[in-house]
């Protein structure tokens, strides 16, 4: 009789509760046991039968008697089978689910239909259970998200601050000694002056790559306007923009989402696509706001592995109830869309 292998329960957990890691044993599945159970109490209470009523038939039957018992008995064998496979699926849905569901993709569930039954019970109680995970873990990702923005607010203000100020105080400085010291003296000063104002420029770039001040200031529009020309002069990606002029109401945390994603997309552009342009969209669709990244480089291997920032991005989506599509487009080049419904995203 076959038998299966059970996986191991994962060692750690690492968001996603899937991933078979180790064998620890082998079962023979439930359905075969009882199918197995069932077919040998309806031969056996069928032979019993015979040899109460009338034992010498046992070795008398026709050869046409015997056929139309043994399709009799095939096709009781057979109903049972079809009743008990109806009977068992929600189980065996639940335990495929249970390996391979991801709480970063939200709203997966078991079917649960035709009678009730323990089964059914147990799936609708697991479905119930995963609903319970998903509101958890979206508000502790709310939560962590939360304090790692105050976290980089808190430090781009600092740099921004205390670093930057103490950096233009000593190119100041730098300048007044330079003019008043000996021609090769003043030469020197100069060219550390010059690293100076470098270094001051690298401040005021992370700063403002930890905390778009634009978003804040200005709307998530001139944020995406200043993220764009940001990748044009730092990273050489020419990006073509494409926003709609007028935007819904979105709500603070939308706003981050969509700039976060699209941040960390148009980085990937940069870091992975071998492309040195790229495109960005924002514009309303069927009641929602759809932002795309696009780029034409080698496109994006869903086997490579996830890293940080497709999670990231995936976990900030969940934020939003909206859903993220990171995949190779047919012409070549990658595609990141992110549909947030409006409803949600409304401030
Ligand atoms: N635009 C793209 N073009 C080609 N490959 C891509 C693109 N975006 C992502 N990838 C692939 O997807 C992988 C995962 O990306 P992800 O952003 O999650 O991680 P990462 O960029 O390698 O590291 P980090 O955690 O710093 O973001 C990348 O290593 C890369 O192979
Ligand atoms: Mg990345």
């Amino acid at each position: 009789m076959t038998r299966r292998t059970v996986p191991a329960p994962p060692a750690e957990s690492n968001g996603s509760l899937g991933e078979p890691r180790a064998v620890v044993g082998h079962y023979t599945p439930l359905f075969r046991r009882v199918a197995a159970l069932n077919a040998a109490v309806v031969i056996g209470a069928c032979v019993v039968t015979i040899l109460v009523l009338s034992p010498k038939k046992l070795h008398s039957f026709a050869a046409s008697e015997a056929i139309v018992l043994a399709a009799a008995l095939a096709l009781v064998v057979l109903i049972n089978l079809v009743l008990l496979r109806r009977a068992l699926r929600p189980l065996e849905a639940l335990t495929a689910l249970a390996r391979k569901v991801d709480l970063t993709r939200p709203g997966q569930r078991v079917p649960v239909g035709g009678y009730q039954s323990e089964v059914t019970e147990l799936a609708t109680t697991f479905n119930e259970m995963l609903a319970r995970l998903e509101n958890e873990r979206r508000d502790a990702t709310r939560r962590v998200l939360a304090a790692q923005e105050r976290e980089r607010l808190r430090i781009a203000q600092e740099l921004h601050d205390e670093v930057g100020q103490t950096l233009t105080a000593v190119l100041l400085q730098l300048g007044r000694s330079a003019r008043q010291a000996d021609p090769r003296l003043e030469a020197e000063l100069l060219e550390t002056q010059e690293t100076a104002r470098a270094s001051l420029e690298d401040v005021r770039r992370i700063s403002r790559e930890l905390r778009p001040e634009a978003l804040d200031d200005l709307g998530l529009t001139s944020a995406l306007v200043a993220l764009t020309e940001r990748f044009s002069q730092g990273a050489g990606l020419k990006v073509r923009r494409d926003v709609d002029r007028e935007l819904p109401q979105l709500s603070e945390e939308a706003e981050l989402v969509i700039y976060r994603v699209a941040q960390e997309a148009l980085t990937n552009v940069a870091r992975h696509s071998g492309s040195d342009t790229a495109e960005l969209t924002l514009t309303r669709s069927n009641g929602g706001l759809t932002l795309r990244v696009l780029d034409d480089g080698e496109g994006f291997d869903p086997y490579s592995g996830e890293g940080g920032g497709l999670r990231g991005m995936r976990e900030r989506a969940v934020l939003v109830g909206a859903q993220l599509a990171v995949m190779r487009r047919p012409s070549g080049g990658t595609e990141v869309r992110l549909r947030m419904p409006l409803g949600a995203a409304a401030s």
